[in-house]
């Protein structure tokens, strides 16, 4: 048994978690900078200054991703990197870096599949309204014409937003993520609509300034529900609150995908929030729904839920003493089916699982090595789970561990290691671990080796 011909073996990382040089070579500030500095926001104080130093060090890490066999890395651009402004006067050091990443990426025979924002935005826009400003779509298009125009030569594959469930939700209403607001419903809505807007109006960009035929897609948060059993009434059940909006905030597929596919918000929720929609001008939908040549999707793990004898659902509690990464996220590769089963069914678009994996205490061991058997044994069961999707008809293009690398993970700083590379940061030094050297194996087997 193996996977699709074609089918992409990658890995993934986002600029503000690896590549440090927070303030160099012309940058401007992010609003994760800013988040950094407010003390109590992020784990002992970590920031993301220095990272992995991937900015110096990009060179040794393609190679270490030619080692692993990596088929295609997802990357993402730093805003303020290219545009300190965040519109404007381009900084065309920054923009020559990922000039040469592309380059030494390709001289490896890697892929890079690039996503235009993974959460680092320009503090300078934060401070003109940021999501809240409706020209924030402007302003995201024109960000996306620097890049297209750089690198679109070379880069086939985009990815406009990564979760614009965590950069609005954990951001704007929980306070957790950059830049760390606790805004009403109504205001949290209109920050979303406007990043709606702007996905929409990159997509555009891409699609008429292209130098190569793109394939272009988003990467949400992928909401999985998991029916409690095979009975037709738990799946309907699961199906149906893998899509339902389910409250007053951003954890939903429905919201952010059904605009982007379908060009219109899912009725439950105009519903639930008629109180707080935003303003919705003419022609707007149509600009949010663009056509999408694939559905990116980050899975880690979600709950189950069952049918209720009177209708509707409910969510199963977890068994007592449920396996737990270090997260701590409950293991649930069962996620890894219904997820890209549900969404398949639901938008008809191929799948490609942009990012899956697990933090884990990992260390350096006596013998110098990292090993890491349950990464490889949590992998093990999420891709057969993706295999049986597969194998039951959905479409899927490909598949993005995170992380290839130990990076920064947002509020909890350095604590969790995510990477199939491990990086001992204060002496840069990076080694593979057991699950790298794993996954070099998949990929030559094309995922016959999961089985
Ligand atoms: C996702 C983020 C990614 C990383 C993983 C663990 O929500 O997109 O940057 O933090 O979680």
């Amino acid at each position: 048994m193996s996977f699709p011909n074609n089918f992409v073996w990658g890995a993934a990382a986002a600029s503000y978690q690896i590549e440090g040089a927070a303030y160099e070579e012309g940058k401007g500030l992010s609003v994760w900078d800013m988040m950094c500095k407010t003390p109590g926001k992020i784990w002992e104080g970590n920031t993301g200054d220095v990272a992995c130093d991937h900015y110096h060090r990009y060179d040794e890490d393609a190679r270490l991703m030619q080692e692993i066999g990596l088929q295609a890395y997802r990357l993402s651009i730093s805003w303020p990197r290219v545009l300190p402004g965040g519109t404007g006067a381009i900084n065309e050091k920054g923009l020559a870096f990922y000039d040469r990443l592309i380059d030494t990426l390709l001289k490896n025979n890697i892929q890079p599949w690039v996503t235009l924002f993974h959460w680092d935005y320009p503090y300078a826009l934060y401070c003109r309204g940021g999501w809240l400003n409706r020209d924030s779509a402007d302003w995201f298009a024109e960000y996306t014409q620097v890049i297209i125009d750089k690198l679109s030569d070379r880069v086939l594959h985009w990815i406009t937003q990564n979760e614009p469930q965590c950069y609005i939700g954990l951001g704007h209403q929980a306070g957790e993520h950059a830049p760390g607001l606790k805004l009403g419903f109504a205001e949290v809505l209109r920050a979303a609509h406007h990043s709606l807007l702007a996905h929409g109006k990159s997509v555009q960009v891409i699609r008429a300034r292209a130098k190569i035929k793109p394939a272009i897609g988003a990467a949400p948060v992928g909401i999985a529900k998991i029916p409690a059993s095979n009975q037709p009434e738990d799946i309907n059940a699961a199906r149906a609150a893998t899509f339902a909006i389910s409250g007053k905030n951003c954890w939903s597929n429905a919201w952010f995908a059904d605009p982007m596919i379908f060009g219109k918000y899912p009725e439950d929720g105009l519903k639930l929030f008629a109180a707080e929609l935003p303003e919705i001008r003419d022609g707007d939908m149509k600009t949010i729904c663009q056509p999408l040549d694939f559905y990116g999707v980050n899975i880690y793990f979600d709950e189950t839920v069952r049918a209720r004898s009177n209708g509707g659902y409910e969510v199963v509690k977890s068994q007592i003493g449920p396996p737990l990464t270090t997260m701590p996220w409950e293991v649930t590769p069962e996620a890894l089916y219904w997820g890209p089963k549900f969404l398949f069914e639901r938008y008809q678009l191929p799948i490609v699982v942009t990012e899956n994996g697990m933090a884990n205490c990992d260390w350096i061991h006596l013998d110098g090595k990292v090993h890491d058997p349950q990464r490889i044994d949590f992998l093990t069961r999420y891709l057969r789970a993706y295999h049986r999707a597969m194998a039951d008809g959905v479409v899927a293009q490909g598949y993005f561990i995170w992380s290839v690398m130990d990076n920064f993970e947002w509020g909890h700083g350095y604590k969790q290691r995510f990477g199939l590379i491990y990086v001992d940061y204060p002496a840069q030094k990076r080694i593979l671990k057991d699950s790298a050297y794993w996954y070099k194996e998949v990929i030559a087997s094309n995922g016959a080796k999961i089985f």
